[in-house]
């Protein structure tokens, strides 16, 4: 089974048009002329993929190149489309709020932001304030200064594996290779290795990044003091699903606490997508600080960080010179705001039926996938969280990025995933992403999904 039968998922979109994409046009001739005027080729540099592909629409689970072939998408623009690409509910709520004339005043307060901030609240166990920002990564820097105003401290300290998103103090050892991570000794910090360049070396004296999963490396960095705060994903889901081991979120916790140090969930990606109330709601592990974005707004722009109104209450200090600021001529806005505040009421009214039916769809998928996979003559590991799924090339469930890095077939797992896109199913083209199913999905494109998989794994074996 190939490309013809993607052929029977649907019609060609007349969206093409709209867009200004001619179907016809080739891949290569808008690549190369994008390239001219866009640095990097693409917007947001790590959207750039092997071969190149230039898409055109995006509607429920699906989405459409120039060339008018159709993908099964369980990339989900990096995850947040929890409901599936275009969802109507998501959309009309924005489109009333435009028309009703809920612009963006950026002056005081608008009922709409009170009424997200107490849905908020409400939804998540860690959330007594917030603040809403239009990224995940603005929702992280605030964080970080938040915990360092409240503490008084400089050092922050992240996850090896751990994406955090762009600002310099989280820019550091997100995917360390495996000669670097195979010298690493357990229960220590790493040497830092910025992701980009363009950081000043200053910065890196204020932070540390120890491995996922390793508690005792966190142990022996917080002891010293200086640190204003930890910030980690409670599910590593920037490789794949590396899950915390039993004891392992408690046992920060227990750490920050003895040390009078900030525990940031950045539940950016696992926020809304596992859980009304985040990921901290399942575990029960609840932190200072905390960040959201993604799945919260259905794809619309928009972060959030919150905790404590101890700490968030830094934000209004009588001191000016201990305040915090917070600002963003596009915070709250009404646009996002509304698409938010759809999500929101959505999981609230229907959390119990929406959660069960991203587990019925994603067990499903994992039951296939280990079945198809079961029958190859190399190892492959399949995790998952509710709607969230990777698959390692491996023998064993991986518990942090050196496990990964030194264990994972990497070459194996790129070719697999081209060739899923060849074959019209599309997983980001970069080893350890994670996938992401929606509510746009149906049993049927799960079926199918199975099916492909199969037939790729034939041809690749
Ligand atoms: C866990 C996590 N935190 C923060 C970010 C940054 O969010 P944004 O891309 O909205 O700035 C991301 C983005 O992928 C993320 O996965």
């Amino acid at each position: 089974m190939g490309e013809a039968h993607f052929s029977n998922l649907g019609s060609v979109p007349t969206g093409n048009q709209q867009s200004g994409v001619k179907m016809t046009q080739s891949v290569t001739e808008t690549v190369n002329r994008q390239s001219q005027f866009i640095a990097g080729g693409t917007m947001s540099t790590n959207r750039a993929i092997t071969p190149p592909r230039v898409f055109v629409r995006a509607m429920g689970a699906y989405l459409w190149d120039a060339e008018g072939k159709k993908y099964i998408d369980y990339h989900a623009g990096f995850a947040p489309y929890l409901f599936g690409h275009g969802d109507p509910e998501v959309d009309e709520a924005v489109v009333k709020a435009i028309r009703s004339g809920a612009s963006l005043i950026g002056a005081g307060t608008t009922p709409w932001e009170a009424e997200i901030s107490e849905l908020l609240c409400d939804a998540v166990p860690g959330l007594e304030q917030i603040q809403l920002t239009n990224s995940g990564s603005e929702a992280v820097s605030y964080a970080l200064r938040l915990a360092r105003a409240a503490t008084g401290r400089d050092v922050v300290v992240l996850m090896q594996g751990g994406y955090n998103g762009w600002a310099d103090y989280v820019s550091y050892n997100l995917m360390d290779p495996a000669s670097i991570v195979a010298e690493h000794e357990p229960g220590t910090e790493y040497k830092l290795r910025p992701f980009t360049s363009g950081i000043p070396g200053v910065i890196s004296e204020t932070v540390r990044v120890v491995e996922f999963n390793d508690l005792e490396a966190a142990e022996r960095v917080l002891s010293r003091g200086d640190v204003a705060a930890i910030i980690l994903e409670p599910i590593l889901q920037n490789i794949g699903v590396v899950k915390p081991l039993p004891g392992y979120l408690e046992g920060l916790r227990a750490i920050c606490d003895r040390t009078g140090t900030m525990l940031i969930f950045d539940e950016v990606k696992t926020g809304f997508r596992h859980a009304l109330g985040g990921y901290q709601a399942i575990s029960g592990v609840i932190p200072d600080l905390s960040t959201f974005g993604k799945a919260i707004a259905n794809g619309y722009p928009m972060g959030v960080v919150g905790g404590k109104r101890e700490i968030m209450a830094f934000c209004a200090h009588p001191d000016p010179e201990r305040r915090v600021v917070i600002a963003g001529t596009y915070n709250g806005h009404p646009v996002n705001v509304a698409a938010a505040t759809a999500v929101l009421k959505r999981l609230k009214s229907r959390e119990a039926e929406i959660y069960e039916r991203l587990e019925k769809l994603g067990s499903r998928l994992e039951t296939g996938l280990r079945e198809v996979f079961s029958r190859r003559n190399y190892p492959a590991t399949i995790v998952r969280q509710g709607s969230a799924i990777a698959v390692y090339f491996m023998d064993h469930v991986p518990t942090s990025w050196r496990d990964v890095a030194m264990n994972h077939d990497s070459d194996r797992d790129v070719s697999y995933r081209r060739a899923m896109i060849d074959a019209g199913v599309f997983h980001f083209p970069v080893a350890t992403k994670q996938s992401s199913i929606s509510l746009a999905h149906s049993e049927e494109d799960i079926d199918r999904t199975i099916e492909i998989t199969s037939d790729v794994l034939n041809r690749l074996n």
